[in-house]
């Protein structure tokens, strides 16, 4: 493989990984080529398994801190969770394009201003080296590409049918490419009893409204949430796949105002947090599934909530297979106390949970997608 060429498939490769899931559709993600003399020479001096050889190409995914949520503590993991499905879509697409792919450097290594002196003003979070691959594309890894467009988040009404036994083998089979001992780190537990989901439920309804009552993160919140018919933006939540429907322009306007921090200061007391908490309950109990990812540790390093995004998205891709969709339901984790009730309630011990997300086939499928930025890769 020419180097014109190993070139043209990392940046195809970056561009496909865009699609990856990202808390608020925040994109959190940038890529760095590190292809000049000096940027390899650097390189060079992280450590053993940076094997810097002509026919190599090198990827630094980095954080880029203004487009990172903030507003509350857990959005840190939220942030490294969305890299890492970033990392996870990266790594399928270069597989797909004949590559053979390794992490060679991740959060928490030494070297890492080694490497930020490559990325100015984001946060270098994992290397990625790629190769030419040994053997033929196999037609496994170019599906999984198809899926990378595919796998989407619906926040609509799921079928109450259960979950077909193929379909729950294959998450509990899922498995990351970037990195292969996600699992030692991190438990995917699903859970399909009704008693559970009803419990969980039920937890949203008594607690989920915080999402909107409180200040900073529901301010954060909306100011990611698109109102107007323009995608140009390329990224946050359009306000129609909140709702999974389409709307009319003036509804969508009388939304912008109802739900603008402000009016949700005066409104929220008055039962509307709750209300719109009661509908995504409600959806919770009847949908077939509920997927929850856990941090075997307490406090995780970086490098383990990387794995952890890897693993979703692995898991998502799975899903997406067979034709069902995710809604994540985050605001359960995010809050120290109201993680600890609903992992007392449903009886989870030790570790931390960090996605959980109700998963079935969709009623209507005909749910608007949220866009994304398209992401050309700096050159270092
Ligand atoms: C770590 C993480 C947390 C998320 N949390 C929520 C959530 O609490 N509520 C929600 O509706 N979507 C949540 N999402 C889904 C994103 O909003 C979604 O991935 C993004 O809008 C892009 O849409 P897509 O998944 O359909 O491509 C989360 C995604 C990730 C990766």
């Amino acid at each position: 493989m020419t180097s014109a060429l190993l070139d043209e498939v990392v940046r195809a490769a970056v561009r496909d990984a865009r699609h990856a899931p990202s808390s608020h559709n925040a994109q959190p993600w940038q890529a760095v080529i590190a292809g000049s003399p000096e940027a390899r020479a650097a390189l060079m001096t992280l450590g053993d398994d940076v094997l810097v050889e002509k026919n190599t190409a090198f990827i630094v995914v980095a954080l880029d801190p203004a487009r990172c949520l903030s507003a509350l503590p857990a959005h840190r993991i939220e942030m490294l969770v969305s890299a890492g499905a970033y990392l996870e879509s990266l790594f399928v697409a270069l597989d797909a394009g004949g590559l053979a792919v390794s992490v060679v450097w991740r959060s928490g290594d030494e070297g890492a201003e080694k490497l930020s002196a490559l990325t100015p003003g984001w946060e270098p979070v994992a290397l990625v080296a790629a190769r030419r691959g040994s053997g033929p594309v196999t037609e496994a890894s170019l599906r999984r590409r198809t899926l990378l467009a595919m796998r989407r988040t619906h926040r609509g009404a799921y079928r109450r049918d259960p979950i077909a036994p193929s379909a729950l083998a294959s998450l509990s089979d899922a498995a990351s490419l970037a990195f292969p001992g996600s699992r030692d780190l991190c438990e995917l537990v699903l859970l399909t009893d009704a008693g559970v989901r009803a419990t969980v439920g039920h937890l949203l309804r008594e607690h989920g409204a915080i999402e909107f009552t409180h200040a900073a993160a529901w301010a954060e919140t909306y100011a990611h949430i698109r109102f107007d018919d323009s995608v140009l933006a390329g990224d946050g939540l359009p306000i129609e796949a909140l709702l999974a429907k389409p709307l009319p322009h003036w509804q969508k306007r009388l939304l912008a105002t109802a739900l603008s921090p402000g009016a949700m200061r005066a409104l929220a007391p008055l039962g509307l947090a709750r209300a719109i908490t009661a509908a995504t309950a409600q959806n919770i109990a009847a949908s077939p599934l509920l997927v929850y990812l856990r941090f075997r540790a307490n406090d995780p390093p970086p490098s383990a909530c990387l794995a952890g995004g890897a693993l979703v998205q692995s898991v998502w891709l799975a899903l997406a297979e067979h034709g069902l969709v995710l809604h994540p339901v985050s605001v359960l984790l995010q809050h120290d106390t109201l993680r600890a009730t609903l992992d007392g309630r449903i009886g989870q011990n030790g570790g931390r949970g960090f996605f959980l997300a109700r998963a079935g086939s969709p009623v209507d499928t005909s749910c608007p997608f949220a866009p994304r930025r398209v992401l050309e890769p700096r050159r270092a």
